[in-house]
């Protein structure tokens, strides 16, 4: 059983009135207009969202994992395209900075990323290479003192708004996974470009796009950790970035079941409340069980972090099984909303397209069961 101190309480509080008073008030009006919500983002910085858990002596706020998953989940009840932008930089950009990055590189990329004054992205997908991560076409030619670098990144949420970001890319392609590097790169640079702007089924306030690098030099003190210790930077990376997603899953599903709980205590048909229907009754009774274990493996796999234990099993079981549930609840609450959950007037039909990625992005639910039956059948 996981005890939530005083502070992750105090942190729940200002994080659900936050996504109460502000997020939701304009989230479906950003959905709706394709509309990255820049004022949103600002605030989540001067609340210390956009650094959770990096360190204050770097920007961050200096709370721990399960902070961090706590800030996803109230954010994501308000709006997860809003929540994935914040994500990203906490676990995606900020966190392998903070473990991998130079003093240096810290100071010039990591501080102004926590304290939310600059937005990154993670680029590691290649339009050939997803789920199978290790096949990585781009290029990086070591000339001089620069890195030459050279592809294309598929999917790349940030991508269009990001002011730096995470690259990998192949320094020795005669060593496959092993000649992977990770550099950074910062947008304006010339050969580095913001390629097609990605139409999404869901969390339409976000940016995706695709990210082109035709001759780009980047200063070899931009490498971030060692020559060919991209993969590892990648992969372990993703490890605590599932902790978020499964948490993410999670708020979308808690903002669904609440939706839900509320609509049947109101609608009347047949001269009663639909709650009073054991079918839907059944239904909320169902969505409460699966939320509450969902909470519990995401808290657990943020607690594990916290530890210093291994967490990167524990991290695709909350995401897989987040996920899922979230797929699960969003359904069944347009269920409960019959005709008018399917409508764009209500957040129901919002909250079910979001949570659809949750079982893509940061590893497909078949990448998270073969990292938990590999961990099953090894020696
Ligand atoms: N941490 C550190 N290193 C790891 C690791 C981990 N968790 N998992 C594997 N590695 C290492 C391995 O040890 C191996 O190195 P050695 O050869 O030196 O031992 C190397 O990485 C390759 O590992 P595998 O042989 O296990 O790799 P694989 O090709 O069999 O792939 C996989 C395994 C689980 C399918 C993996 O490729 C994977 O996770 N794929 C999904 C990728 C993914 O999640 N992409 C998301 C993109 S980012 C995103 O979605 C962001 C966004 O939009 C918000």
């Amino acid at each position: 059983m996981i005890t939530l101190s005083e502070e992750h309480r105090m942190l729940r509080a200002m994080v659900r009135e936050f996504a109460e008073k502000e997020i939701k008030k304009e989230s479906q009006e950003n959905d709706k207009a394709h509309r990255f919500p820049v004022g949103l983002v600002k605030r989540m910085g001067e609340l210390g969202l956009m650094g959770v858990a990096i360190p204050e002596e770097y920007g961050g706020s200096g709370l721990d994992n399960l902070a961090y998953a706590i800030a996803v989940e109230e954010v994501s009840r308000g709006c997860a395209g809003t929540s994935v932008i914040m994500s990203v930089n906490n676990s995606l950009v900020g966190d392998p900075l903070l473990r991998f990055g130079t003093p240096e590189q810290k100071q010039k990329y990591l501080k102004p990323l926590a304290k939310g004054e600059k937005i990154a992205c993670f680029m590691l997908s290649e339009p050939q290479s997803g789920s199978d991560a290790t096949h990585q076409k781009t290029t990086a030619q070591k000339k001089g003192h620069q890195y030459i670098l050279n592809g294309t990144k598929n999917f790349i949420t940030n991508g269009p708004q990001a002011d730096f970001g995470i690259v990998f890319a192949m320094t020795d392609p005669s060593q496959g996974a092993k000649g992977v590097s990770a550099f950074i790169v910062e947008k304006g640079w010339k050969g580095f470009r913001v390629g097609s702007i990605d139409e999404k089924l869901g969390i339409l306030c976000s940016g995706t796009s695709q990210m082109h690098f035709d001759n780009c030099e980047v200063p070899e003190e931009n490498l971030l950790g060692k020559v060919g210790e991209g993969i590892k930077i990648a992969f372990s990376t993703l490890d605590g970035g599932r902790i978020g997603i499964g948490a993410q899953a999670l708020g979308i599903a808690q903002a669904a079941m609440e939706a839900a709980i509320t609509y049947a205590k109101e609608r009347k048909q047949f001269g009663r409340a639909i709650g009073d229907f054991q079918a839907i009754q059944w239904i909320l009774a169902d969505m409460a069980t699966s939320l509450d274990a969902t909470r519990l493996l995401v808290y657990q796999a943020a607690n594990l972090k916290d530890q210093g234990k291994p967490y990167a099993i524990a991290g695709a079981k909350a995401k897989l099984f987040a996920s899922e549930v979230a797929m699960e609840v969003t359904t069944n609450a347009i269920q409960v909303y019959g005709g008018y959950g399917y409508m764009k007037d209500y957040p129901l039909e919002k909250y079910f397209r979001d949570a659809k990625i949750t079982q893509i992005y940061e590893g497909t639910s078949e990448v998270q069961r073969i990292v938990i039956a590999r961990s099953l059948l090894k020696d």
